[in-house]
């Protein structure tokens, strides 16, 4: 039997389900299937833009009997419970059954429920053969508070994105520096900081830089944002988060990128880079390879596509090593 602490349920449109993918494997080492994750890793929901819950599993039973005696056995008292039920892939289980089953739990747990502002929600689950029970904690959204910050930038990406981007960079992994190398307004910063990275900024622009600082400490985020081209950084990071400029408002040359691409591979060994244009030859040619890629469409604009890529120091720097997936995905992006 599948033994997990976490199960954690992902939601996710057409046009973010790639990045939700990436997203999952950079933090959890797995690929979300089916929109679920099972790990023992411990995530925040409110972390990731995809995560809609976490069940904290208290038990779980191949056999629906055993689990409601196993949760009996746990001595559960406590008031203003609720239960849910939720349904995941594969689950037939009717309506009146699901019920009947939340009451069972119920008569279980010893105190009062509270249906409307419950302070503890319980979950029952039925996935691939196995009963799971647990607490349920679910993503609080506070974060969706970044769209208002003061200033904007119509080269931003989106909250959802930079949450990723964060994500991947640091795979997770609060211990790891990330720098957000071209900040702009502050958008990815936001995020980081928001979710408890070590996180600086940099911005060449003294007034887009000086916005990302208004941004940041309108939220009371405590982050530095260097007036600087990137090239002028000299403290190494874990990661370099770069969004690329691009169109009227931020033009750059090929040139420019291979700068900025060259300047943050000097500062830190991995980076995951945002842009609309193939990068992989520039990526190689910084001694860096692409360890997996994937494409973010806007939503009711498919033909504006930016591309993600995730880029770590290699010894062995050549494009065959690009995985299988990598191709394939690179491909797709081509096509565009
Ligand atoms: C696409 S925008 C970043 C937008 C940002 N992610 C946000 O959401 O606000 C790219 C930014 O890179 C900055 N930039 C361009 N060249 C740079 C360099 N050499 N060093 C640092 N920043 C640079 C531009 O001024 C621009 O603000």
């Amino acid at each position: 039997m599948q033994a997990t602490q976490y199960i954690y349920f992902f939601t996710y449109d057409d046009t973010e389900s790639d990045l939700c993918k990436l997203e999952s494997k950079n933090i959890f080492a797995t690929e979300e299937k089916n929109r679920l994750v099972f790990s023992d890793l411990k995530v925040e929901p409110s972390s990731s833009a995809f995560i809609k819950s976490r069940i904290d599993v208290i038990s779980s039973s191949e056999d629906y009997t055993s689990l409601i005696q196993n949760i009996k056995e746990e001595h559960i008292s406590i008031d203003d419970f609720k239960v849910e039920y939720l349904i995941f892939e594969g689950d037939a289980t009717r309506y009146a059954v699901r019920l009947n089953k939340l009451r069972d739990i119920g008569c279980v747990i010893e105190g009062l429920s509270e249906y409307y502002n419950p302070t503890t929600i319980f979950a029952l689950c039925f996935y691939e053969g196995i009963w799971y029970f647990g607490i349920l904690i679910k993503d609080e959204v506070d974060w969706h508070k970044h769209n208002d910050k003061p200033r904007s930038y119509s080269n931003s990406i989106s909250i959802v994105v930079g949450k990723s981007l964060v994500n991947i960079a640091a795979e997770g992994d609060r211990a790891n520096t990330l720098l957000d190398a071209c900040c702009g307004v502050g958008t990815i910063m936001l995020e980081a900081c928001f979710s408890g990275f070590d996180i600086d900024g940099c911005e060449i622009n003294w007034k887009i830089c000086r916005n990302a600082r208004e941004n940041l400490s309108y939220f009371d985020y405590d982050a530095t944002v260097h007036r600087s081209d990137i090239k002028d950084i000299s403290k190494r990071y874990d990661a370099a988060i770069i969004d690329l400029p691009y169109n009227l408002v931020s033009c750059a040359t090929e040139s420019d990128v291979l700068h900025i691409i060259k300047s943050a591979s000097d500062i830190a060994d991995r980076l995951v880079v945002v842009s609309i244009e193939d990068i992989a030859h520039l990526i190689v040619s910084v001694g860096f390879r692409v360890m997996d890629t994937c494409v973010v469409s806007k939503k009711g604009k498919r033909k504006f596509a930016r591309r993600i890529w995730v880029c770590e120091k290699n010894e062995e720097v050549h494009l065959e090593g690009l995985t299988e997936m990598n191709n394939r995905n690179l491909e797709s992006v081509f096509d565009l």
